[in-house]
């Protein structure tokens, strides 16, 4: 099996290499090209996959091809590489805007289209993966494709229509953690923890509350309170959140991103 990275960036690296480090691919089946020629040497030293100088060397011999562009870029490179695309590959989009039928059309129905929302924390083996295709795509390939995107993370199959507010939920939501986290980091700072510590004091935390969630069957509410103790320190900060609206704050963000991710779906299907 042949992998292609049509661009890499942020998030077409943290794929690579959570791909690379669960050892379910060889840098030896990986080919890719990005725009700058500066980019792919880094890469190169950085993982020893295959560079190629154009997007339709990658795409010629990839089975399954990343398109890891910005979506303004996808109809250009689509063009670069539809000669070469049928039937045994399988055309993967990380983008937001392209609907499975805008896709379909894009690569004249030559190939499998398959449109997933990953999210950064892939880099780590921690990544989070919706993932939606058309019904006609075969359960080989499509068993293949949740194979490689749970190599570095957990995979979610969704109908398309849920993918607005799956990547708010899951493709945006490590931003607004580490915005979270930055809050605490600068408190230890402030207050005579070097930065190590601070970021060691709320990492941990962090990961320690996301095992509780995920794993006790307890409401989180319980959680909160299990923490709360009362006349305790925790509860007065807890209230001093509820009494400036946090949940009111997060819920507006989440409204914001789902919604100009359906405006970028607007714009180009
Ligand atoms: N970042 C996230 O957390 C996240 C999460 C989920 C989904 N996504 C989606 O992932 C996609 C990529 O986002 P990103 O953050 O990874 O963007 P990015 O860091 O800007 O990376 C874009 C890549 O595309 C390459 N590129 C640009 N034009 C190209 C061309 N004509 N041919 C080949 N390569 C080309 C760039 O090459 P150079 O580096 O050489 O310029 C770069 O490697 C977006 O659609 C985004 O919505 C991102």
């Amino acid at each position: 099996m042949k992998i292609g990275f049509i661009g890499c960036g942020n998030m077409g690296e943290a794929i690579l290499k959570g791909l690379l480090e669960s050892n379910v691919v060889d840098a030896s089946q990986i080919f890719v090209h990005t725009k700058t020629e500066q980019r792919r040497e880094a890469l190169k030293k950085r993982y020893q996959i295959n560079i190629e100088n154009s997007n339709h060397l990658v795409a010629a011999q990839a089975d399954i091809l990343f398109l890891a562009t910005k979506p303004d870029r996808y109809e250009q490179v689509i063009q670069e590489i539809k000669d070469v695309l049928d039937q045994s590959k399988t055309v993967i989009s990380i983008t937001p805007s392209f609907t499975l039928k805008t896709l379909g059309a894009l690569v004249d129905h030559k190939t499998n289209v398959i449109r997933t929302i990953p999210n950064t924390p892939s880099l780590v083996g921690l990544g989070m993966t919706g993932i939606s295709h058309e019904e006609t795509v075969d359960k080989k390939t499509l068993n293949l494709i949740i194979e490689l995107f749970s190599s570095f993370g957990e995979v979610m199959i969704v109908s398309e229509d849920k993918l607005p507010i799956l990547s708010s939920l899951s493709g945006s939501s490590p931003a607004f953690s580490y915005l979270f986290m930055k809050a605490f980091v600068d408190y230890g700072l402030a207050n005579g923890f070097t930065l190590e510590e601070s970021v060691k004091l709320i990492s941990t935390s962090v990961v320690g509350a996301s095992q509780m969630v995920s794993t006790q069957n307890f409401p989180i509410e319980t959680l909160i309170n299990n923490v709360c103790s009362k006349g305790g320190s925790t509860i007065e900060g807890v209230n001093s959140l509820q009494e400036n609206h946090l949940e009111n704050l997060v819920k507006e963000a989440l409204d914001k991103t789902t919604k100009r991710f359906l405006e970028m779906m607007k714009e180009k299907n």
